[in-house]
């Protein structure tokens, strides 16, 4: 396998919405994603893939509006979770924020999502807040902060 990282293009679109909706349960959906990649110029949206085979692998979304940087969204697929997947797309994501001069990069998660905290904690986020009731069921979210 060679796992690879470039740009979304609008051809990605309906896949992206499909793990969107599989993995965390809501998506932006084809018209947003296709305004975000379209007309957002603070927008940074890119897959992981196998060069090889052109399978997906995950993804990593991002807002950069230097100097602060928020991160939308960032999955593996299942099966290539506990590969060092999704340290690749956090690593790759830092790499660019620091082109964009950022400073500071906030997420929102949910606390329960333990594997998700563990990653972002390793790469130097922490809680600072709580956001009451941000998700769909009501599940409050960490707001976690990493100051560059
Ligand atoms: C979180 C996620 C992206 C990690 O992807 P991954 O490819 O499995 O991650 P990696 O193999 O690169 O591991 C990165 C770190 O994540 C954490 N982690 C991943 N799986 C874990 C598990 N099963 N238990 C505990 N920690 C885990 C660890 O800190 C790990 O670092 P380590 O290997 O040094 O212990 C993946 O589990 C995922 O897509 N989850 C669903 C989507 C999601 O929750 N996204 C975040 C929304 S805010």
């Amino acid at each position: 396998m060679k796992p690879s990282l470039r740009d979304m293009r609008f051809s990605d679109i309906p896949e992206v919405v499909k793990h969107d909706r599989e993995i965390l349960g809501h998506s932006l959906g084809e018209e947003t994603l296709t305004s975000e990649l379209e007309e957002n110029p603070f927008a940074h949206y890119y897959l992981l893939e196998d060069e090889d085979t052109k399978a997906f692998l995950g993804m990593i979304s991002m807002w950069i509006d230097t100097p602060t940087a928020q991160i939308l969204n960032v999955y593996v697929l299942p099966e290539y979770r506990r590969q060092g997947f999704g340290k690749q797309l956090m690593n790759f994501m830092m790499q660019l924020v620091k082109s964009y001069e950022v400073n500071e990069i906030t997420l929102e998660v949910r606390p329960s999502n333990l594997k998700a905290i563990s990653m972002y904690q390793s790469f130097g986020f922490e809680p600072v807040a709580i956001r009451h009731g941000y998700y769909e069921n009501g599940e409050d979210a960490y707001l976690m902060y990493k100051r560059m």
